[in-house]
């Protein structure tokens, strides 16, 4: 059942429309149902209004007949009611027992009825991607999300995911550092060699340190470029102290990524460096076909496609006039690998708004080279920016970058505060833990439930509330069917009555849980998480709604069973949709 999966409601009537549509005027066949939900009924058809323009009909007519045609006696399709509206809407209403037995057949499977729509595909997703001997700063914060959610949704629609943290760990800035760390040997970086034990920040600020001594003094300058050649060339000492900066920086990372409970592990660090044998030869191939050309001791590539502002082709740095290579050349070395070694069917690129020219540049350029072609997809998953209260990029008071550690810190504060204060008398250790899984579930929650491309404003007490779209809301009302479930006495083993009525708001809830997989189909589609995100809201209020009006544990059966059956879907579903967006679902809250 797994790979097929259970057929969604929609896609039941949909097919059940387009009989009907065949069955009535057979020159129609193959026209689309135009079918989705309705608050009038179940379900309903648009189709009569176009096909009757085309085709010269009176569409309340066309209406009619598909109406009849789906409630006629022998009929197979699921239908209740059909009945004709406005100028030839169709409102669909299913049966009863149709909608019970999807209840049943989803909460069957483990896969709650979902199809491994992406089996098969290989995907390559560029995330996180933090700059080696820097704190990961609020900068990291959204790409480390979307992509862990992305990631997660198409590796559950079955796609082989590779998940590449594409890290900053190579460049000229590397030889400044380390002659820098070499010629102040008294200022320690190394955990061991530190109070506080953080290196990174030790690192950051030697990093720093370093940048304004090449800035101000020459003859430093040339010590560090002399550096960048030893470090490019093998040296043993230097590549010693690359290798440990790298080593101390990935530990940093390391801390951030299981705080935030990202998917990422070490075996995923695939940072510039990896790609630094195959420059040479990357650039040799893109003269070679013509892509990329001499221009001024440079190797560049001009678009066919995109002009600066000044009129001229935007361009791409293939090799720098003094033979080095930079951030464009690693990522022409990037796709060519990811592609032709990688096999990827699709590849994504996690970054903000800010670097979609370079990508566009890097696909076209791609696509020239014959690496690009028609069965690779590929896709820069731009995102808008994180503000401050003052509704400017987010910076700190003192106008510096803010520490993604810190800003954790704040949710989870925040998170502590309203848990604290819903349950006064839960243990310290207790409060620990939640606020934890509270705090740091909302921060993905405000960020996944934004539209990707839209900035947000950070706030840990709006993100935090208990009221209103927030994470700790959706993890409120799961717990609360958790806690419906726990009172029905588990392990809970219900059996489904398909010959049963349904109350509306016990039918509305469970369209809307039959809606579930479309949904996740649908972000894996669009790279969109904000779709699971407000689908989940959606279902935690029908939720409430059902609560409100249908007595669950009093009913008498099987009433009874099938309400638990309805929780037991929502709790399971809410969970999962959770889950995939890396969020936390604890049993109680
Ligand atoms: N390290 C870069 C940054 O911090 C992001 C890298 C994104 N990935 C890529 N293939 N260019 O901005």
């Amino acid at each position: 059942m797994s790979s097929v999966g259970v057929a969604p409601l929609l896609a039941t009537v949909a097919a059940a429309v387009s009989e009907a549509i065949e069955r009535v005027r057979p020159e129609l066949a193959g026209a689309d149902p135009v079918v989705r939900r309705s608050d009038r009924a179940d379900f309903q058809s648009n189709a009569a209004l176009p096909l009757a323009k085309k085709y010269g009909l009176k569409p309340g007519d066309l209406a009619g007949e598909l109406a009849e045609q789906l409630t006629a006696e022998g009929s197979t399709a699921p239908v209740a009611a059909a009945v004709p509206s406005g100028p030839g809407f169709l409102n669909i209403t299913l049966t009863d027992s149709v909608v019970w037995s999807r209840i049943a057949d989803r909460l069957a499977d483990p896969r709650l009825g979902i199809a491994e729509a992406a089996a098969g595909q290989r995907i390559v997703i560029d995330y996180s991607a933090p700059n080696v001997a820097k704190e990961m700063h609020v900068g990291h914060l959204r790409t480390t999300i979307i992509g862990d959610s992305l990631a997660r949704v198409l590796g559950f629609l079955g796609a082989d995911i590779v998940r590449a943290n594409h890290l900053g760990d190579w460049g000229t800035q590397f030889g400044m550092l380390i002659q820098y760390i070499d010629e102040h040997p008294d200022q320690p970086w190394r955990t061991d060699d530190l109070a506080d034990g953080s290196s990174v920040s030790a690192l950051d600020s030697l990093y720093k340190a370093a940048r304004a001594a090449f800035d101000a003094d020459p003859a430093f300058a040339d010590r560090s470029r002399a550096r960048v050649v030893a470090l490019q060339n093998g040296d043993e000492p230097t590549v010693a102290s690359w290798n440990e900066i790298v080593a101390e920086s990935e530990k940093a990372f390391g801390a951030i990524y299981d705080r935030l409970g990202v998917l990422l592990t070490p075996e995923d660090y695939t940072g510039e460096s990896f790609y630094n044998p195959l420059l040479a030869d990357t650039v040799t191939e893109l003269l070679d076909k013509g892509v990329a050309i001499h221009s001024d001791g440079a190797v560049v590539i001009a678009s066919d496609t995109v002009t600066g502002p000044d009129g001229d082709p935007a361009v791409l740095m293939a090799r720098k006039s003094d033979g080095g290579y930079g951030y464009d050349s690693t990522d022409l070395a990037t796709i060519r690998y990811r592609i032709t070694e990688l096999s990827a069917d699709r590849l994504l690129y996690v970054t903000d708004s800010r670097q979609a020219l370079h990508f566009q540049l890097v696909f076209e350029a791609a696509r020239r080279a014959g690496w690009l072609t028609d069965t690779v997809t590929v896709d820069h998953v731009a995102y808008g920016t994180i503000l401050g209260p003052d509704g400017k990029p987010f910076k700190t008071r003192a106008g510096g970058t803010v520490r993604l550690m810190d800003l954790l810190d704040d949710a989870v504060a925040a998170a502590r505060a309203v848990v604290a204060d819903k349950n006064p008398d839960l243990p310290a250790d207790q409060l620990d833990a939640i606020a934890e899984q509270a705090g740091i579930g909302a921060v993905k929650y405000a960020d996944l439930s934004t539209s990707r491309v839209k900035d947000y404003t950070f706030d840990p007490q709006r993100m935090t509330a208990f009221g209103g779209n927030t994470g700790v809301y959706l993890q409120y009302a799961h717990a609360r069917m958790c806690s419906i479930l726990r009172r029905a006495g588990e392990p809970l083993a219900v059996t489904v009555d398909t010959t049963a009525t349904i109350e509306p708001a016990e039918r509305a809830l469970a369209l809307t849980l039959d809606d579930y997989g479309t949904v996740v189909t649908d972000v894996a589609t669009t790279l969109e998480p904000h779709r699971l995100a407000g689908y989940l809201y959606e279902l935690a209020r029908a939720f409430t709604t059902f609560y409100d009006t249908c007595p669950v544990i009093g009913a008498p059966e099987p009433t009874r069973s099938n309400r638990l059956a309805v929780c037991q879907l929502a709790a399971r579903t809410l969970a999962h949709g959770l889950g995939l967006l890396g969020i936390a679902a604890p049993a109680r809250l």
